[in-house]
């Protein structure tokens, strides 16, 4: 290579990355531009990236980047960068955190007549979601690419109904997982608890991004577990719905961190949030009980979308 693109390619970046100017980038890549990502295999376009680089750009409002070296070659050019920003907005399905993080990675760059063909980033974003507290569940954050040939189909989904139809032959208790936003109680309804280990005394417990209890479980260091009691069937209609203050007509105390803890539970529990497993549409909240209550009232069952009183199961 005759003259340096060193110059050209840093400023642009930093432009893009650093004061959001999209445009800076449009002067460096041919019209035939793709970049693919090594994580995931995506590939996208020039405006593909623009968006990339927009949403990256809201979630870490401040975001700061340093190209740490740019080595190239005959045709071929390799950056490597290093980027820090605050957690300011959602990203990757995570909401903000607040915390500022450091993520570095590296990109081919295929040339011709001095404009990028072709890019691949070795980026998986794992080492951000990991500063952010996050683990992504390997193969599930990545999408599922069918292998042609023999074995093609392998990875089909399964029909959800069939998985539907298997969760129904699946009985539960009933918990409601319980946090503060601020000062405000916030809970929801939820099966998916499931003990972990006794020791140490985990727990899990699996919870829909979407929820409105979400964001606030999502930041808190703690969360409360209750088992719902069969005098509760109200309570759970309550904390299966989406209304604004599910906790108006109910007695409850703090735990010893400030989770809700409801009365008349059949037992309530305290943990502290340990990882946060990004499953697609859920996190996986793995916790580490420090706190639990016990009471005499038996457990509410759940099957098949009915409730039953754990007062009269019959022994086999
Ligand atoms: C028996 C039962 C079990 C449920 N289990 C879960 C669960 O494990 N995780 C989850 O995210 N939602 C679960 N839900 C759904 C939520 O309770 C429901 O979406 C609720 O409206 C969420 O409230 P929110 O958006 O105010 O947080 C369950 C609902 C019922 C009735």
């Amino acid at each position: 290579m005759q003259q340096t693109l060193e110059p050209l390619i840093t400023s642009a970046w930093l432009a893009a990355w650093d004061r959001g100017d999209l445009d800076a980038l449009d002067g460096l890549v041919t019209p035939s531009y793709t970049r693919t990502s090594k994580a995931t295999g995506a590939t996208v376009d020039l405006a593909g990236l623009k968006s990339e680089i927009a949403a990256v750009r809201e979630a870490f409002p401040d975001l700061r980047t340093t190209v740490d070296d740019v080595v190239e070659g005959t045709g071929t050019v390799a950056v490597f960068w290093t980027s820090t920003g605050t957690h300011t907005h959602e990203y990757l399905g995570v909401p903000a955190t607040g915390l500022t993080v450091q993520t570095r990675g590296s990109n081919i760059l295929i040339l011709n007549d001095g404009k990028i063909v072709k890019e691949t980033v070795t980026w998986d974003g794992s080492e951000l979601l990991a500063g952010l507290g996050i683990r992504p569940l390997r193969g599930i954050a990545a999408p599922v690419v069918p292998v042609g040939g023999e074995g093609a189909g392998e990875f089909a989904e399964l029909d959800p109904s069939l998985m539907k139809a298997f969760n129904r032959q699946f009985i539960t208790g009933v918990t409601v997982v319980t946090t503060k936003e601020g000062d405000t109680p916030k809970g929801l309804a939820a099966n998916s608890y499931c003990s972990v280990s006794l020791e140490p005394p985990l727990v899990l417990v699996c919870v829909q991004k979407t929820s409105s209890t979400y964001p606030a479980l999502f930041s808190s260091s703690h969360l409360g577990i209750n088992i719902l009691g069969t005098e509760q069937l109200n309570t759970v209609k309550t904390f299966a719905s989406k209304a604004p203050d599910k906790f108006a007509e109910l007695q409850w105390h703090d735990g010893p961190k400030g989770s809700p803890l409801l009365d008349g539970s059949a037992a309530s529990l305290e943990a502290e949030i340990q990882e946060r497993f990004q499953a697609k549409t859920h996190t996986v909240f793995i916790c580490r009980v420090r706190h639990a209550e016990i009471s005499e009232t038996a457990p509410m069952v759940y099957k098949a979308g009915h409730f039953f009183d754990g007062a009269e199961l019959a022994e086999l």
